[in-house]
């Protein structure tokens, strides 16, 4: 499905949280032993750098070290495991075109070549532990659908009912979807959006949404019916994010950008 190409070159300054261990790692699930969040795999060593899953704060991996200095570990792929999400920042990428980019579970191919891209910290967190998770979770249940379908009356019924998006018991009134990739909308708490008070962000860019209202208030779920409003109108969208990180509710859309340099952001 994603198949994100990039390279990164990673310094193992500081690597207090991070162990490198061979692939033929005994496996013991000892309890209490916390497992890892995603996996990076050297290309000729078959090396593994294992990070552990850090719930609160990104860390900090790159001391200022360019990338490929000595003590770097390169890799040619990662896997994300289950139910987790690893974040990347990086430095220096023209490719990526932001400082940040989030991986769901799965596994990912890193394939650009040259060098250049560094990365300066992750941070990867796993539902099980992680409430932040499981609302951003919640979050792209209720929000974000594929860039290539098409709001309409009959997307929103079809949708809501497949996904199973009710409110108390009852149909929801409104519930509006944005036609993105999870990165795209998941930047507007970094550095795509600007805050525009307590933890709402309102994005830099506009995207492509459907409002899907209630066409029937006698209806019970699942037979809940919809129409479209803003069909596949291009917005600015308000999302409240949790610790600046992750989306974990939409507040609203509008036709207004957001007012830039007054918050020191830009
Ligand atoms: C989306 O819907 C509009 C209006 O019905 C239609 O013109 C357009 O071709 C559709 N686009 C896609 C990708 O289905
Ligand atoms: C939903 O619709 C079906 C088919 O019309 C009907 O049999 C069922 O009772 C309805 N459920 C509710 C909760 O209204």
């Amino acid at each position: 499905m994603l198949k994100i190409l990039f390279l990164v070159s990673l310094a193992l300054l500081a690597a207090s949280h991070i162990q490198s261990v061979k692939s033929s790692s005994s496996g013991g699930s000892d309890a209490g032993v916390q497992k890892p969040c995603a996996r990076l795999f050297h290309p000729e060593t078959g090396e593994q750098l294992e990070l552990p899953s850090l719930p609160e704060k990104k860390k900090k991996l790159l001391g200022g070290a360019a990338a490929g200095s000595e003590g770097a570990f390169s890799f040619s792929s990662f896997t994300v495991m289950d139910g987790c999400l690893l974040s990347l920042w990086v430095a220096g990428s023209q490719e990526w075109g932001l400082e940040s980019r989030s991986f769901p579970s799965g596994a990912y191919l890193n394939q650009l070549p040259g060098a250049g891209v560094s990365l300066t910290s992750y941070q990867c967190t796993c539902d099980q532990e992680n409430k932040v998770m499981a609302s951003f979770r919640d979050f792209k249940k209720r929000h974000i659908a594929g860039r290539n379908e098409n709001g309409s009356g009959n997307f929103c019924t079809r949708k809501i009912r497949h996904r199973h998006i009710y409110l108390n018991g009852r149909c929801k009134y409104l519930n509006t979807f944005v036609f993105a990739d999870d990165n795209d909308v998941i930047n507007v708490c970094r550095n795509q959006g600007y805050p525009i008070s307590n933890n709402l962000y309102k994005s830099r860019n506009q995207f492509r949404i459907v409002d899907c209202k209630n066409a029937n208030q006698n209806r019970r779920p699942p037979n809940c019916t919809y129409t479209a409003q803003n069909a596949n109108a291009w917005l600015y969208i308000v999302v409240a994010c949790d610790n600046n990180m992750l989306p974990v509710h939409f507040e609203g859309s509008s036709n207004r950008p957001p007012v830039f340099g007054i918050t020191g952001r830009l």
